[in-house]
């Protein structure tokens, strides 16, 4: 006799399967670990949080690296150094320009950096680190941190 009981106890299984890989793959808005590079230096620019959009980021589609900050003094002009790791290894660099990402002068007090890239279609999937440098125009340092995203493929991720 067949026991209803197992396929039962199967098909919730599944089900519950089904539901956590939705909830991993979702792409949800939740918050960002950064850590400042030093964890010992007293940065003139404090990040308070980074927002990343849409999260995982897809491979071939905008992304969106929104950076809460603030600092003590106004900021006339600088650069942002962006270095990529997948697995420790550096896949990507570029320096731009700071007044390219936010209006200049920034003012004393909290800023938001918000910058839009669209990665390359064959990115592989997978956990990359990001470490962002920004220096004023005098080539100081102001701060320094890393954070880590992933990137999805489009396939993999379902009702985006
Ligand atoms: C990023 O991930 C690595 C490896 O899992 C971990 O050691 C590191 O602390 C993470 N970095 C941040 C900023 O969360």
């Amino acid at each position: 006799m067949a026991t209803p009981s197992f396929s039962s106890l199967a098909a919730k299984r599944t089900l519950f399967l089904l539901s956590a890989i939705c909830l991993l793959l979702a792409p949800t808005a939740r918050a960002t670990d950064v850590k400042y590079c030093d964890a010992k230096a007293n940065y003139a620019v404090k990040v308070e949080g980074i927002k990343i959009t849409p999260d995982p980021v897809i491979a071939g589609k905008q992304a969106t690296f929104a950076i809460s900050a603030s600092t003590a003094e106004a900021i006339s002009g600088g650069e942002v150094l962006l270095e990529v790791y997948l697995f420790g290894f550096s896949v990507h660099s570029e320096t731009r320009d700071l007044c390219e990402d936010i209006a200049c002068p920034i003012p004393a007090g909290d800023f938001l950096l918000s910058h839009s890239q669209s990665l390359p279609g064959f990115t592989p999937p997978g956990s990359y680190n990001l470490k962002m440098t920004i220096k004023n125009s005098k080539q100081q340092q102001l701060t320094c941190v890393s954070f880590n995203f992933s990137v999805s493929w489009w396939a993999l991720v379902a009702d985006y």
